[in-house]
């Protein structure tokens, strides 16, 4: 809903009339007293505010109004283009402001964006409460794909079965081992993470199971396997998919009866140890090419959970972004262009790349709010051709929907001028002349 407080009553009517022409709900009031009141009441999205208002039509009273309507977005209207008066506005917190006469055009967009301004904050106030409240096991987002991955985890997290955990790179798949870990009746004992990619193949198996002093070159000592390490928690092993086949049938015996041989040992060792695996690779079509073995995969195929990418989690992008700054820079903001902007992109390094993103752009940011340009940079990404609120003066914008209008109404007369005058409410000579400035002829 749109509180619009003006005191004349000829232009609260037609104001009022194209808002509501625009799909708005629309209060009215005709004071600065009345406006508080009907804030308290309604609790609008967006407050249109003329700032010279009875009893005393000073725009300072109007300015000192502004911050009573928190965190609504406040558009000022000033009685003549006084330009220091709206900067003045803007500087006590006024979102937006329209000089009068106000052209509905220019109105119709400055009050879509302010509402969609409100949809963004209101939204995001919603997601941070619930997500302070909610259990989120470490895991950080309320879109359906992620309110459904927690609840799997905590229905495997009991069982004491393998796990598979499958999922682009940057997604959280490490995260979900955590959390199972930590939701399972080995909460207590240890999470050893391997990151069986990094480890040479020929070491993995003295990594995974120990050796015995002597069994290789360079064995001075016996040494415990981390399986060993791992008894009576959880053992991570991370990028299954690089382990080498012959590791891999030592891993499926162990799987099957909690045994296994350090190198250089005759006898079997037991541990009990739960498995979770992780990989960004498509393990079917290493099956396919023999890379990965069949009766591995089938044995750790029973309990499978996907991170989706985080393109996929909608306002997800938004609420993480917020959480990764306030725990990098406390004070820091974004702009509202920014937080959109976030929203827009497709972040092909997932959640790995926004956290970096954030985390970069809070410590180049200039202003007291991190920018659109603040991200692209830290992205590394080339300014967005498309021109965003962000990029645009008012001035900008206006003259970007008069071409707008005035294209399509030219294409849709095949060009007749003086059809396309009369669509847009212009007289010929009117619209030739701003054809001319635009370069349209
Ligand atoms: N839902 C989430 N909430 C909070 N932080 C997250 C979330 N998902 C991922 N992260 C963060 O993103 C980064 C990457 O996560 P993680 O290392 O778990 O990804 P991964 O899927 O294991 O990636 P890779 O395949 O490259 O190893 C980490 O800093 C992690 O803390
Ligand atoms: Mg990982």
């Amino acid at each position: 809903m749109i509180l619009l407080a003006d005191d004349e009553p000829a232009f609260q009517r037609l104001t009022a009339g194209w808002l509501r022409a625009q799909g708005h709900e629309v209060t009215t009031v005709g004071d600065g007293d009345a406006a508080r009141a009907a804030f308290a009441r309604h609790r609008p999205d967006v407050v249109l505010l003329d700032l010279a208002m009875p009893p005393h039509h000073d725009p300072q009273a109007g300015i000192a109004l502004i911050s009573a309507f928190a965190p609504a977005p406040v558009v000022v209207m000033t009685g003549h283009a006084d330009q220091a008066l709206a900067m003045q506005a803007i500087e006590a917190g006024a979102w937006d402001f329209l000089a009068k006469p106000v052209d509905p055009d220019l109105l119709k967009v400055v009050v879509a964006r302010a509402v969609e301004r409100a949809r963004l904050a209101q939204e995001l106030a919603a997601l941070r409460a619930r997500d302070e409240t909610s259990e989120d096991m470490g895991l950080i987002g309320q879109s359906p794909p992620m309110v459904a991955l927690r609840a799997l985890i905590r229905r495997v997290a009991p069982t004491n079965m393998p796990v598979m955990v499958l999922g682009p790179s940057g997604t959280g798949k490490e995260l979900v081992a955590r959390a199972i870990h930590a939701a399972s009746t080995r909460a207590k004992g240890p999470l050893v993470p391997v990151h069986c990619g990094a480890v040479p193949a020929d070491l993995l198996e003295s990594e995974l199971f120990g050796h015995l002093k002597g069994s290789f070159t360079g064995a001075h000592a016996d040494r415990a396997g981390l399986v060993e390490v791992a008894h009576g928690g959880t053992l991570f092993l991370d990028e299954i998919g690089e382990m080498p086949p012959a590791m891999q049938v030592k891993l499926l015996r162990f799987l099957a009866d909690g045994t296994y041989q350090p190198v250089g040992a005759r006898e079997m060792r037991q541990a009990d140890v739960r498995i979770i695996a992780a990989t960004h690779r498509d393990l079917t079509a290493a099956v396919a090419d023999g890379s990965f073995r069949e009766d591995l995969y089938y044995r750790l195929k029973g309990l499978v959970l996907s991170t989706p990418r985080l393109d996929e989690r909608g306002a997800d992008k938004a609420l993480l972004a917020q959480i990764f700054l306030r725990r990098a820079a406390p004070a820091a903001r974004f702009a509202p262009e920014a937080l959109e902007w976030i929203a827009q992109r497709a972040w092909p390094g997932n959640v790995r790349e926004l956290r970096a993103a954030v985390e970069c752009a809070a410590a180049l940011a200039q202003g007291a709010a991190i920018s659109v340009e603040d991200l692209v940079f830290a992205t590394g990404e080339t300014a967005p051709v498309t021109l965003t609120p962000a990029n645009l003066t008012l001035e900008d914008e206006v003259v970007a929907l008069e071409r707008r209008r005035i294209v399509e109404a030219l294409e849709r007369t095949g060009h007749n001028h003086t059809h396309t005058a009369r669509d847009l409410g212009l007289s010929r000579v009117g619209l030739l002349k701003k054809m001319d400035r635009m370069g349209l002829r």
